[in-house]
């Protein structure tokens, strides 16, 4: 198993995303957890105090600054040597959600502009909203089954959280049985700690010489995951009840309602949530609650936004982790002064160069902070990306004293500088135009932002960096392969291209230069590893475009690209068509700037189209017919189409791209739910009348279908409504069936 390396230094917890966060998290967990059944069970310690130390220290520092991620059974919670026995896990009925953000007003009106998008709904038409408080606490989901509560789970993942049930029964606020409730009720909310208990709590801690809490929130995860529902039972807990998840009937009409319902169970709801009719008044209403804050008892980073009508919210529905009908209008982000110790520039998977900003550590809103990003080139010369001056035009230099904000769990940024503290004799950061890691040139293209190291794979920064993302949780999501054990493996040079993951057994399976070998493993953690890989051989077709770390290919285009495209084959064959058309669609951008400033001198308008079309056309028919195909693929356009073909077209690219795919078992996706119209490709066109453009696509997506913009030869059946126009009759033409609105429902009906 995985242990602390001192040799290669661990990324700053600042620096890092949710995702690498927590498969790290996982590790240090089960690596402490397996050195306690070593030390205390087996008698038997697998490695020295200080490893143990730095350990569970690294941990303890993930933890600080990402509390959402703190497992229950974390072994940095554990008071005395005992070894966890951990939570059981609970699979929820329905997925715990998280909110979408809102940072200002101009957020919240478009948050309010999409719903009535979405919904059909003109500017005027009355939409409802309430408006509550957010609490900052940790959320927490309780089944009622018959009126009895039968278990408290938490959030965890969103899909499984930990049992707490036995712990959820010794807090007051939540009623062990209620009347009149539906037969299934699971009532969720937030389990927090008011001020004056959390402060009461931490000098009784003091005073016993116990751990003090950061904060009322750390203060209620801590309490809430105690092994011992005693000592949970002497902590002063809260539960405010704001949503729902599995019910078997109905609560009410309106998320109002069903808050008053909660209530009349004997929940407590938050008593400062309002009803708002329009955005001014949700506006308002926010503006009341942050003039209160100090004053409410407890800590709130926000006021939450919500369609009231309940029918509304189930047409919204959601997206992968947020739903569309609710957002989060965050309070400002806190901020501190600070030194600018150093700027160092860290080169990503795709080359970028970002510069770094290392601090003298500073608390800023609880947490400490010791990195900084720094964006970019301009940004650290004090200008934006149109050239114009930023913070008056004063640029960043090492020794300087800035101005560091954070809000929420977003990334600590340096937002100002204090010119007048500026050290004597600091110079002006000269930003490298080489990759500091491979020494390649970095060139910045034109209207670009960044600088990327052209070393592609030579570059080692780049090539571990792409690992680290084809391994991590969305991708390959290969257990006991993180960050630190691909660092390791690649200095050993162990591991250099993709494909060397999957013969790592063979190799170094076994003898003086194994896995089994290294320092901090052993045999039982090298099985487990080459376990973990052999498992993950076989891969949803998604996960590994997703894997292949292609620059703006996300988790959600990846997933249409392997829903369009189905297997590698047919993926790889329309992309190899398709590239003489990207490398025109390049020479088209070049001839459209050539056009615009010959255009520009020569004082007539730019036939930007015209000459498009004819770079266009220097690529053969069945190239312009695949990258038709291609960039007709919803939610792909051309400049990730581009991006695909160039980056499975660069040589040394593919020739690794095809030996890791020759190790791999990958799997078609499957329809999404067997539906009348699961496969289909489907276009809407004209005016729909029951539901809007945004929601007949998501609900045709949710139903396996394809939605295209187009009509082609591809298309299976086109849904007409009024005014249907060229793309009606190119359906007739093309005898593709077309059905009306009424018609489209009624097949999906019940789907
Ligand atoms: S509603 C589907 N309402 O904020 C909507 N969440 O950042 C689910 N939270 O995970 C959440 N106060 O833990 C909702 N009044 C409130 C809330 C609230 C706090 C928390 C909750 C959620 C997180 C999202």
């Amino acid at each position: 198993m995985s242990k602390a390396h001192p040799d290669t230094p661990a990324t700053a917890p600042e620096d890092m995303q949710p995702d690498e966060a927590a498969a790290e998290m996982e590790r240090l967990a089960a690596a402490v957890a397996r050195a306690n059944e070593a030390y205390h069970a087996e008698d038997a310690p697998e490695i020295d105090d200080a490893a143990y130390d730095s350990l569970k220290r690294r941990l303890a520092d993930l933890e600080a600054r990402f509390p959402d991620l703190i497992v229950l059974d974390s072994p940095t919670a554990q008071v005395g040597a005992a070894p966890a026995e951990g939570f059981a896990k609970i699979a929820h009925s329905q997925r715990m959600l998280s909110l979408g953000n809102a940072f200002d007003d101009a957020d919240v009106a478009e948050f309010d502009a999409s719903i009535r998008r979405y919904l059909g709904l003109a500017a005027d038409d009355a939409l409802a909203y309430t408006a509550e408080p957010k609490i900052d606490g940790l959320s927490l989901s309780l089944r009622y089954e018959g009126g009895a509560l039968v278990h408290a789970a938490t959030r965890g993942n969103g899909a499984v959280g930990e049992d707490v049930t036995r712990n959820a029964r010794t807090i007051g606020d939540i009623p062990e049985r209620i009347e009149g409730a539906p037969a299934v009720l699971e009532v969720r909310g937030e389990v927090y700690m008011s001020h004056p208990d959390f402060a009461a709590l931490n000098s009784r801690q003091a005073e016993a010489g116990a751990k003090v809490f950061a904060n009322p929130r750390n203060a209620a995860a801590g309490s809430l995951r105690q092994l011992d529902p005693a000592i949970t039972a002497a902590r002063p807990l809260r539960f405010f009840a704001y949503a729902w998840g599995e019910v078997s009937e109905p609560l009410a009409p309106t998320q109002w309602e069903a808050l008053e319902r909660l209530r009349a169970f004997g929940f407590q709801t938050n008593g400062r949530t309002a009803r708002c009719g329009t955005v001014a008044d949700l506006l308002a209403h926010y503006r009341a609650i942050a003039a209160e804050r100090a004053e409410l008892g407890h800590d709130i980073d926000g006021v939450v936004y919500k369609v009231d009508r309940l029918d509304w919210q189930a047409r919204l529905g959601a997206r992968s982790t947020t739903p569309r009908w609710a957002i989060a209008h965050k309070f400002p982000a806190e901020t501190a002064w600070t030194r600018l110790t150093a700027i160092e520039i860290n080169v990503g998977r795709t080359g970028s160069l970002s510069p770094i900003a290392r601090l003298e550590p500073v608390t800023v809103g609880g947490v400490v902070v010791s990195n900084a990003t720094l964006h970019n080139e301009d940004y650290v010369a004090g200008r934006d990306a149109s050239g114009a001056p930023i913070r008056g035009g004063a640029d960043l230099r090492v020794g300087d004293r800035v101005e560091i904000y954070r809000a929420g769990d977003v990334i600590p940024k340096v937002r100002d500088v204090d010119v007048t503290a500026r050290p004597e004799g600091a110079e002006p950061y000269r930003f490298p135009d080489r990759c500091p890691e491979c020494g390649s040139p970095a060139p910045r293209a034109p209207g670009e932002s960044v600088r990327r190291c052209t070393g592609g794979l030579i570059c080692p920064a780049q090539r571990v960096a792409r690992l680290k993302h084809l391994v991590s949780r969305p991708a390959l999501d290969i257990e006991g392969l993180g960050d630190k054990e691909v660092e390791r493996f690649h200095e050993l040079g162990w591991v250099a291209a993709p494909a060397d993951i999957f013969r790592l057994e063979e190799r170094y399976g076994s003898g003086l230069q194994s896995v089994a070998a290294l320092e901090g493993w052993g045999e039982t953690s090298a099985r487990n590893l080459f376990a973990a890989i052999r498992e993950g051989r076989r891969q949803p077709f998604a996960r590994v475009l997703f894997g292949l770390g292609i620059r703006h290919l996300g988790e959600v285009a990846a997933s249409d690209l392997a829903r369009h495209y189905r297997d590698w084959e047919s993926f790889a064959r329309g992309v190899d068509t398709a590239a003489p058309a990207a490398r025109a669609w390049h020479a088209a951008d070049e001839a459209e700037r050539a056009e615009r400033a010959a255009a520009a001198a020569e004082g007539r308008r730019a036939s930007v189209k015209k000459v498009r079309d004819a770079a266009m056309e220097s690529a053969p028919p069945e190239a312009r017919a695949a990258w038709a195909e291609l960039v007709g693929i919803d939610g792909i356009g051309a400049t990730l189409a581009t991006a695909v073909c160039d980056a499975m077209g660069a040589e040394a690219e593919r020739v690794a791209i095809a030996a890791l795919v020759a190790e791999l078992d990958i799997q078609a996706p499957e329809a999404v739910r067997a539906s009348p119209v699961a496969g289909l490709t489907v276009v809407f066109t004209g005016s729909l009348e029951r539901m809007t453009r945004a929601e007949a696509k998501a609900r045709a997506e949710a139903l396996g279908a394809k939605v295209s913009g187009s009509v082609s030869a591809k298309t299976d059946l086109v849904v007409a409504g009024p005014g249907a126009g060229a793309k009606g009759a190119k359906a007739a033409e093309l005898g593709i069936e077309t059905l009306d609105e009424d018609g489209w429902l009624s097949l999906i009906e019940g789907a």
